[in-house]
């Protein structure tokens, strides 16, 4: 895994929208693996001025999310659908049939399947960007005696739901499953950027890069099984990992 080492979020985000652009830029019909969460906000919002700006063009542009709450719809301002709108959808030249959030409403079953189909279809994604859990989660991959592979149906943890509580007005409004691709659906990608910020993710991203052991109680250890995974961490963080075990690349 390649390290980066910024000087605060905001370095951490321009760093990750350059790196796509990059891709996009290369290939202008790109597919991205995209996330939620507050951690990669800051990277739609880079990616929009940098297409307000003439410098990135999404029309041919193709993506994937990574998960979807189960019991939301689409049009629920918490649904991760809603949020991939409104943070970058809605402000940038994506034709929105281009782009993929599962549904979390129905026949849980098949669109679990057909996300599976998704990530596949007109070849995988060129990059898949991640968060982390505070508890190492990726996607909604949540530690357990077991992982699953594929797309599936995940309970959620007792405290990802607290953590995810702050954007419900009450803990109990926070849907306690959804849908998400498995760890073989994320490792499709080509290459995997994960960004991490904020003192709550301290064990979990030294937990990421203590050993080289792989746990299922900590999904994002299995990152260390993908040929091409950028991690960027501010220097707050940074001091959670230890260097001698790490090249360390601060970026400039
Ligand atoms: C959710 C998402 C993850 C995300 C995580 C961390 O549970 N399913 O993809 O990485 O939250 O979110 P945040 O960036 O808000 O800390």
């Amino acid at each position: 895994m390649e390290l980066i080492v910024t000087q605060n979020y905001k370095q951490s985000c321009q760093k990750a929208a350059n790196m796509i652009k990059d891709i996009i830029v290369q290939k202008n019909d790109a597919k991205l693996g995209l996330a939620t969460g507050s951690t990669p906000i800051g990277v739609y919002q880079r990616l929009v001025r940098l297409h307000q700006a003439n410098e990135l063009d999404f029309s041919k542009v193709r993506t994937v999310n990574l998960d979807e709450y189960v019991g939301l719809s689409s049009d629920h301002p918490q649904s991760y659908r809603y949020f991939m709108d409104k943070h970058l959808f809605d402000h940038i030249n994506i034709h929105k049939d281009n782009t993929f959030v599962v549904s979390g409403m129905g026949d849980l079953a098949s669109n679990a399947l057909q996300l599976d189909r998704m990530i596949y279809q007109g070849g995988v994604p060129d990059l898949q960007l991640l968060g982390i859990g505070s508890n190492g989660h990726i996607g909604f991959n949540e530690p357990a005696d077991t992982l699953i592979a594929e797309s599936h149906l995940e309970q959620l943890s007792e405290s990802t739901i607290q953590a995810n509580a702050r954007f419900f007005d009450k803990a109990e409004q926070v849907p306690t499953q959804a849908i998400t691709m498995g760890i073989k659906g994320i490792f499709a990608a080509r290459k995997i950027l994960l960004l991490a910020t904020g003192i709550e993710k301290k064990q979990a991203v030294s937990n990421l890069f203590q050993d080289s052991v792989i746990c299922p109680h900590n999904p994002s250890s299995f990152l260390k099984l993908h040929a091409n995974v950028t991690v960027i961490i501010d220097s707050q963080l940074a001091q959670h990992v230890d260097p001698q075990k790490h090249t360390i690349c601060y970026a400039c």
